[in-house]
């Protein structure tokens, strides 16, 4: 193959050398499959599954099958778009299926040669592992703008995200055209990946900004736990009630954008320095949970189901407890519920010498409004706010899921 080092980079945008890269990519990958199966095993804990299904009607990475219900190593990546027309947007969104195609299903690259640069940078050594990982593709609201001529095709919920009254956003660590949640076992994984996407969408994506995530073992049991030492995701929906919570099934949206799900991410400083130095039971009535066990206040185990009715008061659980607020458990409320998919993440320390941590909140929705922001706002004075900052995020919409080997992310709305 005759590869000059400009076609490359370029990638699939011009649908030369790179497209023909990342097709030779996807077939070494299902011819590889056998093999890259035994590899693959040694992903994440023994239980958790070594591959995640790329083609259906949803995308993976949303509701993840497994016990943990979520890979350990995470990055969430804005993007902006920079494709001159939509003709090289749809090309851009071609080459991150081909990619994404190739990536989840592991297997060798292709040996290009000493005279070429290689065609994959050998981060996960010469066959490349799936280990579980899964790339979730959004759109933000920015991306239906008069750029590309998709402002009829925006979907009628999507904002830009709203600023809350104890917020404190960063222009910088805000929005984004695209949301690329990239998901695995290991963060030499996500690392692998981001770099191949990046490397084959550059041109036509550029980012914007990065936060990478780590998710905890359970320790000692049951859900992993938050930064805040608090187990979390406790209370999660869980199988067809997350299912009839989260997809896109409603006629009053784009038919592009049905089984796709409205994706809220709020970056949020965790001031651990401050949390530290707050009594047991203080933390404790904050959540309504235990810390030790994540038991609610009124029970014994993790998963016992708190009881408002029989505390009226809050002499148990605190009427303004974390869990309380965000899920009062009334008929009214229980449309509200959201599927939380939350990363902690620890950059090293700030410009203070302050630990630099936090929690990558994400939630998975089918109205933005009716479920996360009425969260949200009923959140708004609870007690916690004195030990978390959130200073970034953004909405999306999640993409439907790409159907088969013809189909490839956005298809429909670029149509
Ligand atoms: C740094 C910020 C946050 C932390 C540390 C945090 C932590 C927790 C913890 C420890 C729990 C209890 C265990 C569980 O069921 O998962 C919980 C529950 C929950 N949180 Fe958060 N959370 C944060 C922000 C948010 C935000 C922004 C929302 C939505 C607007 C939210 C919505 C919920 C919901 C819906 C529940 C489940 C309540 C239930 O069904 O009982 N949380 N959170």
């Amino acid at each position: 193959m005759d590869l000059n080092r400009r076609n490359f980079l370029r990638g699939g945008l011009a649908g030369g050398a790179g497209t023909a890269l990342a097709a030779a990519l996807a077939v070494g990958g299902a011819r590889a499959d056998a093999a890259a199966a035994a590899e693959n095993g040694s992903g994440g804990q023994a239980s958790e599954p070594a591959t995640y299904p790329f083609h259906g009607a949803h995308q993976a990475g949303v509701l993840t099958p497994g016990p943990s219900e979520k890979q350990k190593a995470a990055a969430f990546v804005a993007l902006d778009a920079t494709a001159a027309a939509r003709e090289d947007l749809k090309a851009v969104f071609e080459t991150l299926t081909d990619r994404a195609r190739a990536l989840t299903a592991g297997g060798p690259a292709p040996d290009l040669g000493v005279g070429q640069p290689p065609a994959d940078s050998d981060v996960l050594g010469p066959s490349i592992p799936a280990d579980g990982l899964t790339v979730t593709v959004s759109v933000g609201a920015s991306l239906f703008d008069d750029r590309y001529g998709l402002a009829s095709a925006k979907p009628a919920k999507l904002t830009p995200m709203r600023v809350f009254p104890n917020d404190a956003l960063e222009d910088a660590w805000t929005g984004g055209d695209v949301m690329l949640q990239l998901c695995a076992h290991h963060p030499d994984t996500v690392h692998h990946a981001l770099r191949d996407i990046t490397k084959h969408t550059r041109g036509g994506l550029q980012p914007r900004w990065r936060m990478d995530g780590f998710d905890s073992p359970p320790r000692p049991s049951g859900t992993s736990r938050n930064l805040l030492g608090f187990k979390d995701g406790t209370a999660n929906p869980t199988g067809d009630e997350a299912a009839s919570l989260i997809w896109i099934d409603d006629p009053s949206e784009p038919a592009w954008a049905q089984g796709g799900s409205y994706q809220v991410v709020r970056v949020i400083r965790m001031l651990t320095e401050f949390w530290d130095r707050v009594s047991l039971d203080e933390q404790q009535q904050m959540f309504g949970r235990r810390r030790d066990s994540g038991a609610p206040l009124d029970g014994n185990a993790e998963f016992d189901t708190p009881d408002y009715a029989k505390d009226p008061h809050g002499d148990v659980i605190p009427l303004d407890s974390h869990i309380r607020l965000a899920n009062p458990r009334t008929p009214d409320t229980a449309n509200q519920r959201l599927l939380r998919r939350s990363y902690n993440y620890d950059r090293g320390l700030d410009a203070n010498g302050n630990l630099d941590v936090g929690h990558v909140f994400t939630c998975y929705q089918q109205d933005v409004v009716r479920q996360f922001e009425t969260v949200q706002l009923r959140l708004v004075d609870e007690p916690l706010v004195d030990y978390v900052q959130p200073f970034g995020g953004g909405y999306f919409l999640t993409l439907p899921g790409v159907r088969d080997s013809s189909d490839h992310y956005a298809k429909a709305l670029l149509a």
